[in-house]
């Protein structure tokens, strides 16, 4: 298996600014042999992330992405050859294949999906994006009935989980999202009671009128200027969930809020607290069983962007960094 044919995408450089289409390169590889106790998959869809661009800056959670490297990512790929046991030809997979059409890659790192269709849902409502939304908003923003629940990003793929999971749980749900359209499909198609357009200006006023009861729950998948104007709304031992701070991972940090925190999180008596999803997966079982009766009984609409091409994901990614997805991004590598 060593012709050259596995078509791979190389980020040639880390950005210092804003990630740029001339930060990759696609390269011909070869397909790897795989050793003992490793996978030998093949890419069907790719996973574009926000935490991508995030993974350039720096080792967090996991190592940094580094320059000259095959780019880091998630993905659904089937196994076509196997050294390890427990996994067979066939058998359907997620992990970091990273971008590229075959990986080898230990078992271990490997998790085992069901064969399920549309198969795109492994990466959207029963992948990392759903399970995310669940643990974020149940575990650690804790809402009950009739709380004000606030989330950013929310036409994203994260986001438009979360305030769906909210109305569920009989929360009142406001939405935060760049433009009128999304804003409109937030509260005409996903049920949100209400949607807050943080690129028309005067954040802070338009959540004061969309939350008049004030907030109990925000889940922040964005920090900065909007994390700024949801903490002063936050109503006495309201929790914050604090999923991403996306609008600090393309370019350089910026300088702005949130300012005034450690006052308002004494009086207020709030909990802001950080999460990683991978901390819940002892718990994914039952997470799955919830997130599949509520897209069975049409309580959870799951909303996809999928894009064709390995060769699109570049652009794919700088493009979901943009703003331009509604709902989970992904790219259909081989269907
Ligand atoms: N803690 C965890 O375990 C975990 C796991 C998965 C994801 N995450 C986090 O979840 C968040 C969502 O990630 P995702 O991959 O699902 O992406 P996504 O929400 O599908 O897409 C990102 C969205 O963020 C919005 N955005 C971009 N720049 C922004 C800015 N400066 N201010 C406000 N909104 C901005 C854009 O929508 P607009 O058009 O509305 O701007 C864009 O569509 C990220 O912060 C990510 O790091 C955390």
């Amino acid at each position: 298996m060593s012709e050259a044919n596995n078509r791979q995408i190389l980020l040639v450089e880390k950005p210092t600014g804003r990630l740029g289409p001339e930060h990759f390169r696609m390269v011909n590889g070869s397909i790897p042999e795989p050793k003992e106790g490793e996978a030998l998959l093949r890419l069907r869809y790719l996973s574009l992330d926000a935490a991508n661009r995030a993974w350039m800056h720096g080792a967090t959670y996991r190592a940094a992405v580094e320059a000259n490297t095959v780019m880091s990512g998630g993905g659904i790929a089937e196994v076509v050859a196997s050294k390890a046991s427990g996994l067979a030809p066939g058998d359907i997979v997620f992990g970091d294949t990273g971008w590229q059409d075959y990986a080898a890659v230990q078992a271990k790192h490997l998790t085992k999906m069901p064969k399920l269709e549309p198969m795109t849902h492994l990466l959207s409502v029963y992948g990392i994006a759903g399970l995310t939304a669940y643990f974020g908003l149940l575990h650690v923003g804790k809402p009950k009935e009739g709380e004000t629940v606030v989330v950013s990003a929310a036409a994203g793929s994260v986001g438009s989980i979360v305030g769906q999971i909210a109305k569920i749980k009989s929360c009142r749900v406001v939405g935060i999202a760049g433009g009128k359209d999304k804003c409109h499909w937030l509260t005409n198609e996903l049920g949100f009671d209400a949607a807050v357009d943080y690129k028309d200006g005067g954040t802070y006023k338009a959540l004061r009128s969309a939350a008049p009861d004030g907030i109990d729950v925000y889940f922040d998948n964005v920090g900065g200027d909007i994390l700024e104007a949801c903490l002063p709304q936050m109503n006495n031992r309201g929790r914050i969930a604090c999923c991403g701070a996306i609008s600090q991972y393309d370019g350089v940090p910026s300088a702005h809020g949130p300012r005034g925190v450690p006052g308002l999180i004494v009086v207020k008596r709030l909990i802001m607290q950080g999460f990683i999803v991978m901390d819940f997966m002892d718990q994914r079982d039952a997470a799955l069983a919830d997130l599949q009766s509520w897209v069975a009984s049409g309580k959870l609409k799951v909303q996809e962007d999928v894009i064709d091409g390995l060769e699109n994901a570049p652009a794919a990614l700088i493009g979901l960094l943009a703003g331009e997805n509604r709902g989970k991004r992904m790219i259909r590598v081989q269907a």
